[in-house]
Parts: structure tokens; sequence; C-alpha cells
């Protein structure tokens, strides 16, 4: 299952003393099965226009669409059960509860929408299998490496096969190999399942697994980039625009070769 998304002149301004405008008539379109990559630097409103597409935070002005229809306008029952089937989302601190084992914290989207036992107990250990963590089924996520809880968050993002999975820097706190693994699964998870993925990233190597770059300032769209046929090349793209982008050095801190 996938989903179309479209991102239709977003305005997200946080009123305050100061008040912040952190989306600006941000205005693109994910199609079905689309493996997009977000950059832009800190504070460009990547974290923000994750939450409004999740519901999670209320949009200014604009409108989202996900398979022409606004999550926005749904009402509550509805708007739960659409993030509980149609959308999974990979958190920047992954968000495991820490009294849940693994087995535990990748099965709650499932025990939420009352999956019987029998049947999440399979795709619970499957899920597992797939993403090379079920040796740690049974551990509590203090008990995990960075790599290993980055993993049972997409397990637990991933196990009710959502149409839409937005990941929030899902390679942001893990080695370079753990990095790469991370991607190539998210990768193969977006060929087999044609799930559409939204990931932000400050990773110009992750950022060349996707299919396309989109990059923001200021809450602006600023460019994108498509990746053609070598990764490679798309690489060196990326690193191109991210200079001519400018920003903070963090930018550049994810780069690894
Ligand atoms: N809950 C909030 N209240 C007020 N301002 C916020 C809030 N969340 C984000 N902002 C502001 O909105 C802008 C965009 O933030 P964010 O979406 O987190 O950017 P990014 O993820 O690209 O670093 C920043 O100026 C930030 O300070
Ligand atoms: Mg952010």
């Amino acid at each position: 299952m996938a989903a179309r998304l479209e991102v239709n002149q977003l305005t997200k301004i946080y009123e305050g003393r100061v008040a912040r405008k952190a989306l600006d008539h941000l205005h693109f379109t994910v199609e079905e099965g689309e493996f997009v990559g977000v950059m832009g630097p800190s504070g460009s409103g990547k974290t923000t226009l994750l939450n409004v597409i999740a519901t999670i935070d209320e949009p200014t002005a604009g409108i989202i669409r996900l398979n022409g229809k606004d999550p926005h306008s749904l009402n509550k029952e509805e708007m739960a059960l659409f993030r509980r089937r149609e959308l999974g989302f990979v958190f920047q601190q992954f968000n495991l509860l820490d009294t849940l084992t693994v087995e535990e914290n990748v099965a709650l989207p499932l025990l939420l929408d009352s999956v019987n036992a029998k049947e999440t107990n399979r795709r619970v250990q499957a899920v597992l299998q797939k993403l090379g963590i079920a040796d740690c089924s049974q551990q509590f996520p203090y008990e995990l490496s960075g790599g290993q809880m980055q993993r049972t968050a997409i397990a637990r993002a991933i196990i009710h096969r959502p149409s839409l999975l937005l990941a929030d820097e899902p390679t942001g706190n893990l080695d370079s190999k753990s990095a790469g693994d991370v991607m190539a699964l998210l990768r193969d998870m977006n060929e087999q399942d044609r799930s559409t993925l939204l990931m932000v990233t400050h990773d110009a190597v992750a950022a060349s697994y996707c299919s396309r770059v989109i990059f923001v300032r200021d809450g602006k769209f600023y460019n994108e980039i498509y990746r053609g046929d070598s990764r490679q090349r798309f690489f060196q793209s990326i690193i191109d625009m991210m200079s001519l982008l400018g920003g903070d050095a963090r930018d550049l801190s994810g780069v690894r070769l």
C-alpha cells in the first residue's frame, strides 16, 4: 500500500512573544511509492513539516492531502485511526518505552489496533528478523546500542505496514556502518512494499539512497534533485546543493565517505 502526499502552500507560524514562521508556503508532491529526502539547515522547518503531516501539529495555512484527503479535516476518532493505520513515524529521539522490551515496543501499534496475539506475534517476529534484531527481542531499550534502538524504532514504525512512513533523521545517532544498514533497509522496504517514504536527514550519504531530495530553507521550497542512475553522482550533487544552501556547520557533520 502506498500513499500520494500533497503539501500545498503549507504555512506554520508559531505564535509567541516573537512569532516564528517555521513553514512558509511550502509546496511539493510525493508520488505513490517514492522515497524522498528532505534536507535544509537547522531551523528550516523540517521537523515541523513532519509533525504537520503526521497531524501532531496544526498548519496555520495551506493544506496536506494524503490520497486526496486532508487528515486535518478528520474528526478525533478518524484522526486516531489515520495515525494508527496509515502512518509510520520514526522519531529523532526514538521514543521507545523504557519499561517495555524490544518485542513489546514493536508490538504496540498492533495491540492498540486490537490485532490478535497470534497474528501480532507472527508479525513482530518477522519484522525483528528482517531488521536483524531478533536476538534482542527480550531486552529493554537501555540494554541496546544506538543502532539497535534505531532498528527497534523503525520496526515499530513499519509493523502495521503504513502507507506513508515519516522518518526524522533516522541515521542521526548511528555510526556509518549502522547508518548504511538502516538506509539499505529503508530502500528495500520502499522497493519491495512500495511504501511512500519521506525522510529528513542532515547526512548526504543517507540522502543519496533516496530517489529525490527536496531542499528547504527558511520554511520554503528551495530546490530538488532527482537521483538518476549513479548514486555517486547524486551524492556529489547533494553535497554541492548543501554548500549552496549554506547554514550551520552541523549540516556537513554527517558527511561520511
Ligand atoms: N513548538 C514550537 N514552538 C515555537 N517555535 C518552534 C516550535 N517548534 C519549532 N519552532 C521553531 O520553528 C522553526 C523550525 O523548527 P524545526 O521545524 O524544528 O526545524 P528543523 O527540524 O529544520 O531544524 C525554528 O525557528 C524553531 O525554533
Ligand atoms: Mg529537526
